[in-house]
């Protein structure tokens, strides 16, 4: 199993229980900063429930868990919403405000955690926008006027607005045509280049081999709530777990 010094998450024995279903069972795994590093697993293997610790949105029946140094067991709810804030999420449905063209969908973030002025934040949000390939023609389009993948784009600009930490993406291509999808993930992949410098980390959760395989550092597989294969994405496909081989080959 991989271990880092000094990783964006570290999760040490962690055990969630609901009932008497056991849906995490005693995992330990390190996040590295500045990779991106990608979750995979059969549906009902824990991987929301994994991420929702890690966001501190829900507690762990036993273990800990450390993000960017510190132990979120200890830290209070307005210490918790304020963390929320290192992160960057894009959801399989990017989930942008309907009424709000893209631009404003961007500047909502920054309009409510910063005190930039209105013309700073528009300029930022073009910048943003920009950076994920968005044409400035789309800028002032609203969500029912744009195409799956300027969604998507949208959706990582606003998740980015505030220079995150870690940016989690929880099946962000699930439902996406074969070409939007690629370009999704060659934007995850130039994104997480471009904030390379400030170490920014990503975390994908995927069903998605092939694709995971190419723009992923490290890849991660759970099963039935633990962490039973985690290598070099290079090195994945000739892991000597079954189950992998099985997922893989499918
Ligand atoms: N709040 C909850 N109460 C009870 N059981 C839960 C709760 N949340 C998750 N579970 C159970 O935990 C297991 C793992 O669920 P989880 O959503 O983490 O899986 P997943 O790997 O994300 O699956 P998928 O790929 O389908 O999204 C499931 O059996 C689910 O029913
Ligand atoms: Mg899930």
């Amino acid at each position: 199993m991989l271990t880092f010094n000094n990783p964006a998450i570290r999760i040490e024995n962690l055990t969630k229980t609901f009932g008497d279903h056991t849906v995490l069972n005693n995992l330990s795994f390190d996040i590295p900063k500045g990779k991106i590093t990608t979750i995979l697993g059969f549906s009902g293997a824990g991987k929301s429930t994994l991420l929702k610790h890690i966001l501190g949105l829900i507690q762990p029946s036993s273990g800990r868990i450390t993000v960017l140094d510190r132990n979120l067991a200890a830290l209070k709810d307005v210490e918790l919403r304020e963390f929320r804030q290192s992160f960057g999420m894009l959801f399989q449905y990017a989930a942008l405000f309907d009424s709000l063209d893209a631009i404003e969908n961007v500047a909502f973030p920054l309009r409510e955690f910063t005190k930039l002025s209105n013309d700073e934040v528009l300029s930022r949000c073009r910048n943003l926008l920009e950076s994920v390939g968005l044409e400035p023609i789309s800028f002032h389009k609203i969500p029912s006027e744009l195409s799956g993948g300027m969604r998507k784009r949208v959706g990582l600009a606003r998740a980015l607005s505030l220079e995150p930490d870690i940016m989690l993406y929880d099946e962000p291509t699930t439902g996406l045509d074969p070409i939007t999808t690629h370009m999704v993930d060659n934007l995850i992949r130039s994104t997480s280049e471009k904030h390379n410098k400030r170490e920014m980390t990503s975390v994908i959760i995927s069903h998605d081999v092939k694709a995971t395989l190419r723009i992923s550092d490290f890849v991660a597989f759970l099963d039935r709530g633990n962490i039973v294969e985690y290598l070099p994405a290079s090195e994945f496909a000739q892991s000597k777990n079954e189950l992998v081989q099985e997922f893989v080959n499918l």
